[in-house]
């Protein structure tokens, strides 16, 4: 997963980001979804040619075109919509009704009906980091934390590239996921590796028997 936007040099969007998807897929990655956080408290201002910027991207890509994906973990609950939309069902909504354009969406509304919880959308509503003061670009820690949760289970692990304060370690670690972060810049890499606590916990085998096991952080300046 990439968090990344493209800046504005000169009055104009650099195409930096769709530079590197390219990129990316000249060397064997697949790019599998876009995610948008939108942050949800920027801060106003006034630009002559522009509004306030209030999304960043977040790029998915995989090796393969098979991978983990545990939705249940991130199920929200449905929504005051369901109250009035699924009260009188048409014949439409209670088949599947697919996309004009043979684009292959379609839905079937009734499948909601008695439901309490439905999947997210691909758009994350989540407040800028005001809490980290150790790293200029710290992201909310919610950030990694929900996509942890939707591709990992406890005692995987976890790569940060760049991983400045360590936001992504440490929620790794709390959430008992083994984690690798990579930093140009020694003094971050002192700073979280402080904050990264060997947790201990016990792994259920498939025979029922316990293994004691650790969740390492481990960091490396590159
Ligand atoms: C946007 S910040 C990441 C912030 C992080 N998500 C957090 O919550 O603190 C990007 C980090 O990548 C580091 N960085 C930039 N180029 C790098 C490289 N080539 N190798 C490793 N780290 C790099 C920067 O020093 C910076 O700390």
């Amino acid at each position: 997963m990439l968090n990344i936007k493209e800046r504005v040099i000169n009055g104009e969007r650099s195409t930096y980001v769709m530079e590197l998807i390219m990129e990316m897929r000249n060397q064997g990655w697949f790019w599998t979804e876009e995610f948008i956080w939108h942050k949800k408290n920027s801060v106003p201002g006034k630009w002559p040619n522009r509004f306030r910027d209030s999304w960043e991207r977040l790029l998915q890509f995989n090796k393969s075109k098979i991978f983990n994906m545990y939705q249940d973990e991130v199920r929200v609950p449905i929504g005051d919509w369901s109250k009035s939309r699924l009260k009188n069902l048409s014949e439409t909504d209670k088949r599947r009704d697919n996309a004009k354009n043979g684009s292959g969406f379609g839905k079937n509304i009734s499948n909601w009906v008695g439901k309490e919880t439905v999947f997210p959308s691909n758009v994350l509503h989540l407040a800028t980091e005001c809490n980290n003061k150790n790293h200029s670009a710290a992201f909310p820690e919610e950030l990694p934390e929900w996509f942890i949760k939707l591709f990992t289970k406890e005692t995987d692990t976890v790569l940060d590239p760049f991983m400045g304060s360590g936001t992504t370690l440490i929620v790794a670690n709390r959430m008992k996921r083994n984690s690798i972060g990579i930093e140009i810049i020694p003094e971050y890499c002192e700073m979280v590796r402080k904050q990264i606590k060997p947790v201990e916990m016990y792994l259920l085998e498939p025979k029922l028997k316990y293994e004691k096991t650790k969740i390492k952080g481990r960091i490396a300046v590159r």
